[in-house]
């Protein structure tokens, strides 16, 4: 994760997250000393509050990693709620399962093992709720099946949509390239309405207004 804040600024903001509760904080320093590239303390909590804020009742998630960020969206569920998580490796699939245990959030995580891009032919809408993090490249191919599965008035939110600034810069990785044209075709879908928040690695919001 190339942070595009001042690094003071950024550790204010992290400083100043809600870090959850000690099995969240575990996870998250698991995510730390073995280097697994989760969302961290500030985007988990933006996450947490946005599915409050859409009373959302179902979550999909692309890029379940260890199961950081989809304890903090399934915190923000009901008892009856779901969050559905995909996730292409298995090994990593496992240690996200054990994590939810731990998190007390299994009864609502559903994780599906697989590609996203293959996953989302099978799995049916609507949600409330899409967080894509998975690799970048794939962004471009996963954008029309998430606004297709979201309910009118639901989110979609994308990390590392700032890709260290490189988006916005002369940066042709096939990474650059590909966060480029998801944000170009997100901004310009009459859809939807979407803006770019600058937390760590840039952050995507945007609510699906019509079908
Ligand atoms: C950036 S990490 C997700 C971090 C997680 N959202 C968090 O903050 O706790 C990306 C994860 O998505 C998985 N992944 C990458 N590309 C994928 C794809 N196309 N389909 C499914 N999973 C994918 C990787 O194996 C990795 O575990």
């Amino acid at each position: 994760m190339k942070g595009i804040v001042a690094p003071d600024v950024e550790a204010y903001i992290e400083r100043l997250a809600d870090r959850g509760d000690a099995a969240l904080r575990e996870v998250e320093r698991q995510g730390t000393s073995e280097g697994w590239p989760i969302v961290g303390p500030a985007e988990g909590s933006l996450l947490h509050v946005l599915a409050l804020a859409v009373g959302a009742r179902r979550i999909l998630e692309l890029g379940t990693a260890i199961g950081y960020s989809g304890t903090w969206l399934a915190r923000a569920l009901s008892e009856d709620g779901e969050l559905v998580t995909v996730e292409g490796d298995p090994d990593t699939a496992k240690i996200a399962q054990t994590n939810f245990g731990k998190t007390g959030v299994a009864s609502r995580a559903r994780i599906l093992v697989g590609m996203a891009e293959e996953v989302l032919e099978d799995l049916e809408g609507p949600f409330d709720l899409v967080f894509n993090d998975i690799d970048k490249a794939g962004y471009p191919a996963v954008l029309e099946p998430c606004v297709r599965r979201l309910r009118v008035g639901g989110l979609l939110v994308t990390d590392n949509v700032l890709w260290g600034g490189d988006v916005a810069r002369k940066g042709r990785s096939a990474e650059t390239r590909a966060i480029r044209e998801y944000n170009e075709r997100l901004a310009k879908d009459p859809r939807m309405v979407a803006v770019i928040l600058p937390l760590r690695d840039g952050v995507s919001v945007a609510m699906k207004i019509r079908d």
